[in-house]
């Protein structure tokens, strides 16, 4: 199969309408690579106290999908749905929870995983909310983090990623809810509605 990312003449994504898709920044096998290295971390680090996982929807769900099957121990899954208040392609850092969890935090050992960390404002509010529910543990797995860009201090136990600071789309996330479904990560360059 062909790579999407690398047809030159589209210069992005074989999509219909792929003139928004610019440049691979992570590739599909890098992406899948890394997911592998991140899944056997967390299986190590985890023996004997199997995490409960907790994706924030919607960017993670792909990411989710693929490092829960690298995490060889009986984890338990949630999801969590967020909405920054802001522009499209700006956060505000206020965060409204769309999505609550089903499962109970107390004394479960929680690491969340989320798609990207740009002014790591969403993520300092999430630790915050979880952390008041007083789990076992608490740590982040973020894909993602753009170089530069933290406006509060973060620790991140797991990181994928460290990318240049544009926005990118794919693997879940989306320009206006488009381009989830891409398998690798692009820069973006259409319009930011
Ligand atoms: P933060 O609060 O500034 O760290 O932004 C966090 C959220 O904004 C992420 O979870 C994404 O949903 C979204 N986001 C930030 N940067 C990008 C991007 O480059 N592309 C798509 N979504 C982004
Ligand atoms: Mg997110």
């Amino acid at each position: 199969m062909t790579d999407p990312g690398t047809d030159e003449a589209v210069g992005g994504a074989r999509l219909e309408d792929g003139s928004e898709v610019g440049r691979v920044i992570v590739s599909e096998a890098d992406l899948q690579a890394r997911i592998a290295q991140l899944g056997a971390a967390v299986t190590a680090d985890y023996q004997g106290r199997p995490p409960l996982l907790v994706g924030v929807l919607k960017g993670a769900f792909m990411f989710m999908s693929d490092l829960s099957r690298a995490v060889h121990l009986p984890c338990e899954v949630d999801f969590m749905a967020v909405s920054s208040y802001g522009s499209a392609t700006r956060t505000s850092g206020v965060v409204r929870i769309v999505k609550d969890l089903d499962l109970d935090l107390l004394d479960r050992h929680v690491l969340v995983v989320e798609d990207i960390v740009d002014s790591g404002l969403t993520l300092s509010y999430l630790q915050r909310y979880l952390l008041a529910r007083q789990p076992a543990s608490l740590e982040v797995c973020a894909l993602l983090v753009k170089e530069g860009q933290q406006r509060t201090a973060l620790d991140l136990r797991y990181v994928g990623f460290t990318i240049p600071p544009e926005f990118v789309i794919g693997y879940g996330l989306d320009v206006a809810e488009r381009y989830r479904n891409l398998p690798a990560i692009h820069a973006y360059d259409g319009p930011r509605h």
